[in-house]
C-alpha cells in the first residue's frame, strides 16, 4: 500500500485486460487514477470497483487517435487532480495481417492507435510534467517489439517503433526528469489474446517458456514499478514480462 501516494496517473484502455488491472493496483497503492477509454460503460465500472475499495479514481471516454480528446483529457485530470504525475500508454488492437495481404488503411489505423497515439499522449503530458520537476511515463509495447511474429505486421511494426520512440524520448527529457520506459508483456490472457487463444495456445506455449500465460497483473505490477520512484535511476528501459519468450 501506498508505492504511488501522491501521485496521479492517466491510464488509457483502462476498460479491460491490463489497463484495467493496472487502475485497480494503482488506486490500492495511493495514486488517484484517470482510466480512459472508448468503452465508456465498462470504464464506468471498473472505475466504480475502485471507489467501492476506497481509492479514488475518474472515468473518461477518450479516443487515443484524437489529439483533440487527449488535450481534453489533460484538461479535466488537471481540474480534477491538479497534476499529472505518471502517463500509461496502453490502449491497443491486434491484427492478424502479413505485409502482402494488408491494405495500407490497415497498417494506418494500427499505427494511429499503438503508435501516433502514444506520441500524441507523450506531446500533450510531457509539457505537464515538467511544469511539475518530472514525471513517469510508461509505454506499453510488446515482445512483438523485440523479436518477429509472423502475421502481425502491423502490429509488430508499431511495437518495434514504440520501443525505440522510448528510448528517443527518454533521451529528449531526462534533464526534465521525465523518465520514459517501455514494458514487453509476452502471451498475457486477456481480452484481447482470448480469440487468437482457441487456435493458437499450443503454439504460444511452444515459446512461452513457463508452463503458464501471464495474467494482467503479472503486467500490472511491473507497471506499477515503473510508475514508482523505486524506479527513479530507469529510464530508456525495457521491462520484458514474457514467460521467457525472449530468452529462447
Ligand atoms: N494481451 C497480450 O498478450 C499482450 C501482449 C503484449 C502486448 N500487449 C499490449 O498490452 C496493451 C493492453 O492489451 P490487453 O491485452 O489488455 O488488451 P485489451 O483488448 O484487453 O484492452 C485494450 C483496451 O484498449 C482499448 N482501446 C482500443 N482502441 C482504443 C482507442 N482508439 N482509444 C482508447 N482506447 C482504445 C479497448 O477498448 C480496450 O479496453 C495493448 O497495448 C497490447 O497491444 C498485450
Amino acid at each position: 500500500m501506498g508505492r504511488l501516494k501522491g501521485k496521479v496517473a492517466i491510464i488509457t484502455g483502462a476498460a479491460n485486460g491490463m489497463g484495467a488491472s493496472e487502475a485497480k493496483l494503482f488506486a490500492n497503492e495511493g495514486a488517484k487514477v484517470v482510466a480512459t477509454d472508448i468503452q465508456i460503460e465498462r470504464l464506468n465500472q471498473i472505475v466504480e470497483e475502485i471507489k467501492k475499495e476506497g481509492g479514488e479514481a475518474l472515468a473518461l471516454e477518450h479516443d487515443v487517435t484524437s489529439e483533440e480528446a487527449w488535450k481534453s483529457v489533460v484538461e479535466k485530470t488537471i481540474q480534477s487532480f491538479g497534476k499529472v504525475d505518471v502517463l500509461v500508454n496502453n490502449a491497443g488492437v491486434s491484427t492478424e495481417k502479413t505485409i502482402a495481404n494488408m491494405e495500407m488503411d490497415e497498417w494506418n489505423k494500427v499505427q494511429d492507435v499503438l503508435l501516433n497515439a502514444p506520441v500524441i499522449g507523450m506531446k500533450q503530458v510531457i509539457p505537464e510534467m515538467k511544469k511539475l520537476g518530472g514525471g513517469s511515463v510508461i509505454n506499453i509495447s510488446s515482445i512483438g517489439g523485440i523479436v518477429g511474429m509472423a502475421g502481425t505486421s502491423p502490429y509488430t511494426g508499431a511495437k518495434g517503433a514504440l520501443r525505440s520512440l522510448s528510448k528517443a524520448a527518454a533521451v529528449e527529457y531526462a534533464k526534465d526528469l521525465v523518465r520514459v520506459n517501455s514494458v514487453h508483456p509476452g502471451i498475457v490472457e486477456t481480452p484481447m489474446t482470448a480469440p487468437a487463444m482457441e487456435q493458437a495456445q499450443a503454439y504460444f506455449q511452444t515459446f512461452t517458456q513457463l508452463p503458464y500465460f501471464g495474467k494482467p497483473e503479472d503486467v500490472a505490477y511491473g507497471v506499477l514499478f515503473l510508475a514508482s520512484d523505486e524506479s527513479r535511476f530507469m529510464t530508456g528501459a525495457e521491462l520484458v514480462i514474457d514467460g521467457g519468450w525472449t530468452a529462447l
